[in-house]
Order: structure tokens, then sequence, then C-alpha cells
């Protein structure tokens, strides 16, 4: 079995566990707590199945090291080292959570030297399940998974996120960058709610592009993979190259895409992940 299989299938058979959680509350009115701003919410559950999977692998694989979105919240370091590292989101789409907007997932990257070994994408309603080993392509429920391919921007689906800012500065730059790439023209803009949704749709060919700032490594270190895996490319909004811990990120189905995407694409300042 290849190094780290066996660490992704227990991924996969935790997530699977976390998913009837969430699938469970998903139904049920939830208790909501503030975290950065208005629309960056947290619920009891988000909490309840970070602890859940930490533990779960923790007792598996003592020695392994975790990013986990709620234990960051709830003041934790934030530090990436060459341990091996599970980096979880819960929920990724907590505010779909919290409305019953059908778009939720679990978000589990495996880091090892601060390379992406594997990533996994559960969006649990639909009951889809996203992963990708490095070196050994992405899938989606087993099936293989190609990025469009399309190098003409014009032809192109764009799918971002507004995020959680409600500054002006984030704002203006926001609704800025969406008008840039509708004046292209580009031929749509989407929204799902869910960042690892947004960047797996992406490694379905279902949309050619996809952009955020703002987000969170949690939420996309995961799928950055995904994307790779699948034949499109990962950059930064500045047309440099991806950091997960930058909160920005371009994800599209050629480097052509990418590029055009990063001649348009401001992006508005916000502290790194990394930065404690
Ligand atoms: C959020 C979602 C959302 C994105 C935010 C993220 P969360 O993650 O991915 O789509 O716009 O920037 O923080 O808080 O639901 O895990």
């Amino acid at each position: 079995m290849a190094q780290w299989t066996e660490c992704m299938n227990f991924g996969i058979a935790v997530a699977r566990q976390a998913r009837e959680v969430i699938l469970d509350a998903f139904k049920t009115q939830k208790a909501v707590m503030l975290k950065s701003s208005p629309a960056d919410l947290v619920t009891e559950t988000d909490q309840r199945v970070e602890k859940m999977i930490i533990s779960a692998i923790r007792q598996k694989y003592p020695t392994h090291k975790f990013i986990g979105e709620e234990s960051v919240a709830a003041g934790e370091r934030l530090v990436l080292t060459d341990s091996p590292t599970w980096i979880i989101d819960p929920i990724d789409g907590t505010v779909n959570f919290v409305h019953r907007f059908p778009f939720v997932a679990i978000s589990i990257a495996f880091a090892v030297n601060q390379q992406t070994e594997f990533g996994i994408v559960y969006s649990c309603v639909e009951d889809k399940l996203y992963s990708a080993q490095r070196g050994k392509g992405a899938f989606l429920n087993g099936v293989p998974l190609y990025a469009s391919g399309q190098e003409d921007i014009t032809k192109c689906l764009v799918v971002t996120e507004i995020g959680a800012e409600r500054d002006d500065l984030a704002l203006t730059t926001m609704t800025t960058n969406i008008l840039n790439l509708l004046k292209i023209p580009i031929r749509g803009i989407r929204a799902v709610g869910t960042a690892a949704v947004d960047m797996c749709l992406v490694a379905t060919g279902g949309a050619d592009a996809y952009y955020h700032i703002g987000m969170h490594c949690w939420d996309i270190a995961a799928s950055a993979l995904v994307v790779r895996e699948a034949g499109g490319v990962v950059i930064d909004t500045n047309g440099g190259e991806f950091d997960m811990m930058s909160r920005k990120v371009i994800a599209a189905s050629s480097l052509a895409v990418a590029k055009r995407m990063a001649q348009v694409i401001q992006a508005f300042p916000c502290a790194r992940d990394d930065e404690n």
C-alpha cells in the first residue's frame, strides 16, 4: 500500500461517521455564535464534529499534529511544521448549515513536510465524496475527475465566495473583482457557500475557475490537491505560487485562465493564517 494510503482510508472512514452527525443536526434549529464578523458563524455541531474527528485520528495516530478550524478559534496556535499534520474543517459552509442551504462539507487535508499528501472533501447532503492523493489522481465517489482544460476565459464559468468580511475595503474589492471579471466577459459567476466544494467543482469540470480572498487553510487545503490531481492549476491571486496560509487563491482549468484572472483580481489585506 502506498505511503499514507492507510491514513487516507482512515480519514475517509472518520469523515463518513462525521457526516452522520452533521446530517442529524442539519434539520434541527441551531444555537448560533459569532466569530470574526456577523457572517462568520459557529455552532455546537462544528465544535462537536471537530472534536470527534480529532479524537478518532489521535487515538489511531498519536504522534500526528492537527490544525482545526474550531480549535484555532478557541485559541490554539496555528503552526504547520514538517510533522504529519491533519488540517480539518468540520463544517465548511457553516452559514449554509445554519440556514439548511444544502451544501456543507467536511474538509480534511493531510500534510507532511508542509506538502499536502491527500485531501478529502465530503459534501454531506449531496453524498459526494471527493478525494485525492498526491500523484494518484482525483476522484468523486471513486470515479476519476478531470478539470475542463478550458483555456479561453470568455468561455469560463467562475465560482467565488462573498466571504465573511463586511468592512468597506473588503466589500468594495470583492464587488469590483466580480465587475471586472464580468466585463471581460466571462460566462457567469456562481457561489455555493462552501469554499471546499466550490473548488472541487473546478476539479469536476462543472466550473472552469474559482477565486477567493479571505478563506482559511482548512477551507481549501484538501480541495487544492483535488483540483491539481484533476489536472487543474492552483496559484496565488497575484499570479505567484499558491501558499495555503496566505488566504488568497485562484484555481483554474488551465494556467492561461488562472493568469488571466490574476490580471483583474485584487486582494484586500487579510492577516495570514500562520501570523499568530
Ligand atoms: C467559510 C466558507 C465560505 C467562505 C468563507 C469560509 P466556514 O468556511 O468556506 O464559503 O466564503 O471564507 O470561511 O466558516 O463555513 O468553515
